[in-house]
């Protein structure tokens, strides 16, 4: 028998409902239902409203009541599309170096970078890895993150990057949040190949796409896109194959030295993330596609670098997702709330656009379509705030966290 509940009353709910998915949205667009209930269906939402009047109505349903005592504000599961969050040590060493002035070279030459993660990620067997995930997944639920994207991409070879998949899908099947799998094997050129950027994607492409197929462990491939990783003319034939494969594409586009969006739009790629050094040229092929426009706040924070043009994006009609990009050299803060209230400050985006880059665009740039918004048949994922206005959310900057977060249609955590 299927268990009904209803929650409320609620201060504010904010549904994110009927908001468009493109361009820019103005803080007034934002409505939202004051006292207001959720009824759960399951893993569901079966309706939403006014608590009082969702009371009346559910009396045949037998619906289990839990009443709140004080103030709090509802709004969506939040979404991060873009993190890194498989893998094992610390790069406080690059983090120090940069800070003092050294040169992506000298950190590099000094074992740092990339590569120093790869090696010691490939240290690391399926389980710890996998733990080291579920911790970082817990912490963000803490947050209101209900769902969390995880790259592969510290692995290169086909071993150690199934090794990564598989410790994301053993993390997920053990976590309350749910976790969507992109493969990264295209993150540089891994130092121990002797062949060229060519074979080796050649390599992944015969060997490893049809391992990740059988044993289900993603539907994305992501690549980077850069002139110290690989070249817009090297990637085109990889995104074909993977495209001819089935699976979707993300593309780490324009974080150095533009190319890589323009490379997204052309191969139909569902997000462009990063986007830090795209110009007008850029920003407007990508606002012209449909290919969503993912900004990563903690990578300019983390390398202290410009932020993605988050504004001109949108108002050039394009649509926008905010994601954490957590990982141990770039972005190693990991707090999605904070970041995305920070590039809100900076960019001067409206805290509209702010909450529709980590609920429903989040969603669309992992092409989700049963989250995101609260709304009857959507997944119940939600977050309860203990204030009683949205904007007090991004007004304290990350530090005012979720008292209770619901995850398919049960409370997951309260503080
Ligand atoms: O998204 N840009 C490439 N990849 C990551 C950084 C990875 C790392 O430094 O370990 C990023 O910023
Ligand atoms: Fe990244």
């Amino acid at each position: 028998m299927i268990q009904y509940k209803l929650i409320g009353p609620i201060t504010q709910l904010v549904s994110m409902d009927n908001l468009p998915f493109k361009g820019a949205i103005r803080n007034d667009e934002l409505s939202s239902i004051e006292n207001a209930g959720i009824v759960i269906e399951g893993e569901y939402i079966y309706a939403i409203g006014i608590y009082s009047e969702l009371k009346e109505f559910i009396v045949n349903l037998g619906a289990e009541i839990i009443e709140l005592s004080s103030e709090h504000v509802c709004l969506p599961g939040f979404i991060d599309a873009h993190t890194h969050i498989c893998f094992a040590g610390s790069r406080a060493n690059d983090y120090a170096m940069r800070n003092e002035g050294s040169s992506y070279l000298e950190i590099a030459k000094a074992g740092g970078g990339i590569w120093d993660t790869v090696t010691q990620t490939r240290k690391a067997t399926q389980q710890e890895l996998s733990h080291c995930i579920m911790k970082r997944a817990n912490l963000l639920l803490k947050n209101g993150i209900t769902t969390v994207e995880v790259k592969s991409g510290y692995g290169l070879s086909i071993d150690e990057e199934l090794k990564m998949l598989r410790a994301i899908k053993e993390a997920n099947l053990n976590l309350e949040s749910d976790l969507i799998p992109t493969c990264l094997a295209a993150h540089m050129l891994p130092k121990d190949y002797t062949g060229t950027h060519e074979m080796y994607l050649n390599e992944i492409t015969s060997s490893l796409f049809p391992m990740l197929k059988m044993e289900n462990l993603t539907n994305r491939i992501d690549a980077f896109v850069e002139q110290s990783a690989f070249s817009a003319k090297s990637i085109y034939p990889y995104f074909y194959k993977a495209k001819e494969m089935g699976f979707d594409i993300t593309v780490h586009a324009d974080q150095f030295t533009a190319g890589g969006s323009e490379v997204a739009v052309k191969i139909g790629a569902v997000s462009a993330d990063h986007l830090e050094a795209s110009t007008d040229n850029e920003i407007k092929k990508i606002a012209e596609s449909n290919t969503i426009s993912v900004a990563l706040p903690g990578a300019s924070i983390g390398l202290g670098h410009s932020f993605t043009p988050a504004r001109k994006i949108l108002d050039a009609g394009g649509s926008l997702a905010i994601a954490s990009d957590w990982n141990p050299g770039s972005a190693p803060m990991g707090d999605l709330l904070s970041q995305a209230s920070i590039l809100g400050t900076f960019e001067k985006l409206s805290n509209a656009e702010i909450f529709a880059g980590i609920t429903y665009r989040a969603a669309a740039a992992l092409m989700l379509k049963d989250r995101g918004v609260l709304a009857p048949k959507m997944l119940a994922d939600f977050c309860l705030f203990p204030t009683n206005h949205y904007n007090e959310i991004l007004y304290h900057q990350g530090k005012l966290t979720p008292s209770q977060v619901w995850k398919r249609g049960d409370l997951i955590y309260a503080e």
